[in-house]
């Protein structure tokens, strides 16, 4: 227990440095992050479509499923590192794409860029982003990939990968769950339409006291400007797209298979297909020169009823063969998650909301000690499962 909360308060965040060190579990961070969020804020990152069932369900499939280890076996050392499209990673464990990360917490892109580089990790960067790729980039020293969304239009998608690409970052994610936003119903009764889509004063009125309730958030968030535009989505005149104008360009974003033929144009380095749920779609994005593919429902955020993620993996694993890397997303909370998804087949997992909450309760240092958790969770679960190495998990310590 002390080795966990000194490697958390050496973090150097300013005034969070205290804060995530009383964090134990992911659990932990998350109250912390509903206590310092505004209602809307916290809510966009808790929530999930329609009533939540997928967003339920992925966690439960973990809770369902459980281990079977090797007692009476010593551990002395245990290894983490796997090999993702060609790098070595000191954990398992990816920071997965976060739209609007600036309301989590300002500077929330590079905030958690720079935790994922610290921790040897890889941090994707969403294209719905206040921060530009090229500033991401010079922030931090670990390995980025970007998301590619193609929201404004294939021109505009060409330019944020050209402008990735001269970056340096080294895989380009392609979401094809989303032709449209899902119905996140706690969005709407907190008001985002109004708050974040509307330019007139009146219709914001009745939500406003969610910003007011949390005058440091607010402080900080007006200190520095506001929402920033979408920096990586330029607008037909050239300029950063402003956040309240996006609402009339999302008609643009479905990605269809035949996008992936001039996305591979524009890319030469891997692309990794994100939001397969099903044999048939991992052949065709493998088909289409995906290099791995991310086992995904959104986190239960757009197509409510859909299964739970981990539920999908076997298929997934079955139906690749080898032929590209495969990795899930999806209720990753804790260590022995991330350990049950490699025993059914995965190289490594996405987290999102778990470095959010840390990202909305301490910004850098929150980041940081969610990794911090999950990484001192994976090598306990490894020694009380009797085995030394991620790489030598597999189905025989599961049910
Ligand atoms: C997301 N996710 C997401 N995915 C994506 O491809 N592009 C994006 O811009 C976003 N934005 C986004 C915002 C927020 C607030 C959340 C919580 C999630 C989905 C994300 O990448 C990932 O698939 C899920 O978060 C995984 O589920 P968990 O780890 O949050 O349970």
């Amino acid at each position: 227990m002390s080795k966990i909360i000194t490697s958390a308060t050496n973090i150097t965040g300013k005034r969070h440095r205290t804060l995530p060190a009383r964090a134990i579990a992911i659990e932990d961070l998350r109250l912390m992050a509903r206590r310092r969020l505004p209602k809307v804020v916290f809510d966009y990152v808790d929530g999930g479509a329609d009533a939540e069932v997928t967003l339920n369900a992925n966690r439960a499939a973990f809770d369902t499923l459980t281990f079977r280890p090797r007692h009476a076996v010593a551990v002395p050392q245990c290894n983490l590192q796997t090999r993702v499209l060609g790098r070595d990673l000191a954990l398992p464990v990816l920071l997965a794409p976060v739209a609007y990360s600036g309301l989590i917490h300002t500077g929330g892109e590079l905030a958690a860029a720079q935790a994922a580089s610290k921790a040897g990790t890889v941090y994707i960067l969403s294209t719905l982003s206040g921060q530009r790729i090229e500033e991401i980039r010079a922030g931090c020293a670990g390995s980025l990939w970007y998301q590619v969304s193609l929201l404004g239009g294939r021109e505009a998608a060409e330019a944020a990968i050209e402008r990735a690409k001269n970056a340096g970052f080294s895989a380009l994610v392609v979401t094809i769950d989303s032709p449209t936003n899902g119905n996140r119903e706690r969005d709407l009764r907190n008001g985002v339409l109004e708050l974040v889509f509307q330019d007139r004063l009146l219709p914001k009125i009745p939500f406003l006291w969610q910003l007011l309730a949390r005058p440091t958030w607010l402080a900080d968030f007006w200190r520095n400007g506001g929402m920033p535009p979408l920096q990586n989505v330029l607008s037909p005149g050239g300029g950063p797209t402003p956040i309240n104008k996006i609402g009339s360009i999302l008609t643009y974003q479905v990605t269809v298979w035949e996008d992936l033929r001039w996305i591979r144009a524009c890319w030469n380095g891997p692309i990794v297909v994100k939001g397969v749920l099903t044999g048939d779609d991992a052949r065709r994005a493998i088909y289409e020169g995906a290099g791995a593919v991310v086992v995904s429902n959104h986190g239960g955020r757009q197509l409510d009823g859909v299964q739970a993620s981990l539920r999908a993996l076997p298929e997934v694993v079955a139906a690749v063969n080898g032929e590209a890397e495969v990795m899930m997303d999806g209720g990753v909370r804790r260590g022995t998650d991330v350990i049950k998804a490699i025993c059914l087949g995965a190289r490594a997992v996405l987290c999102g909301r778990a470095y959010a909450y840390g990202l909305g309760a301490a910004g850098e240092a929150g980041v940081a000690r969610a990794l911090a958790i999950l990484r001192s969770d994976l090598d306990r679960t490894l020694r009380l499962l009797g085995c030394e190495s991620t790489a030598m998990l597999d189905r025989s310590y599961v049910d």
